[in-house]
């Protein structure tokens, strides 16, 4: 897909904000789609620079850019995989080997990594901000039409996993986005009952 994306807005520029209903329409109906599902073509090295752009841009309080991303992508999300069930096999877990299929299957992924700065913005706040972005490049890699998954699965928890991602300190795995093209399109799946989950509070007190 060709993007022709604003160039990014100097700082302390100006930006007119204008209705998007386009965007309004994606979100009604953007899925996530099974990371099994997903083959070639991912998203280009220019697209996934984009989307990475897109994916920085969330709300961070305090701006502290509390997150990075590893591409895990070809030889090396292979070779990733491959210490991965060597550990998961080291330890005679069939079925954490047999998950890893999610990680092997779609073209491309994105480790976003949950990466807490000193500050005294609370570590919550930064692990949000971080889940905004996973959020956030998972829906601009659905609207530049492939298909998305955001995961986590055991590997996202195991300290020897995180290792050989290359975690460090208080750093966490806040998704694998794995992307690809559907071979299948999704379905949809069960949603809440919005009213069920929303209340409007009234001073009782
Ligand atoms: C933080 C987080 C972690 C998730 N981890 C997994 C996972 O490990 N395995 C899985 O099958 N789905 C996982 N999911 C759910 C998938 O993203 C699922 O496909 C998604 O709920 C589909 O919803 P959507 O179509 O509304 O995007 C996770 C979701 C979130 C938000």
């Amino acid at each position: 897909m060709t993007v022709a994306l604003p160039p990014a807005p100097q700082f302390g520029a100006p930006i007119p904000q204008a209705p998007a209903p386009e965007v309004l329409r994606f979100l009604a109906t953007r899925r996530s789609t099974s990371a099994v599902t997903l083959a070639e073509p991912a998203p280009s090295a220019d697209e996934l620079d984009i989307l990475l752009r897109l994916a920085a841009r969330v709300p961070d309080h305090g701006k502290l850019a509390p997150w990075r991303f590893i591409v895990l992508e070809g030889p090396a999300k292979a070779a990733f995989a491959a210490r991965l069930e060597a550990l998961a096999l080291s330890r005679g877990d069939l079925t954490d080997a047999a998950k890893l299929g999610k990680l092997k299957i779609p073209p491309l992924c994105v480790a976003v990594i949950a990466s807490p700065r000193e500050a005294p913005i609370p570590a919550w706040e930064q692990q949000l901000s971080a889940g905004a972005a996973c959020a956030t490049l998972l829906y601009a890699a659905q609207a530049m039409g492939y298909g998305a998954n955001w995961i986590t699965d055991w590997y996202a928890y195991d300290p020897e996993a995180n290792a050989i991602l290359g975690l460090t300190g208080e750093e966490k795995v806040a998704g694998f986005v794995l992307m690809g093209t559907p071979r299948e399109p999704p379905l949809e799946r069960e949603r809440p009952d919005v009213a069920a989950h929303v209340s409007r509070w009234r001073d009782v007190g």
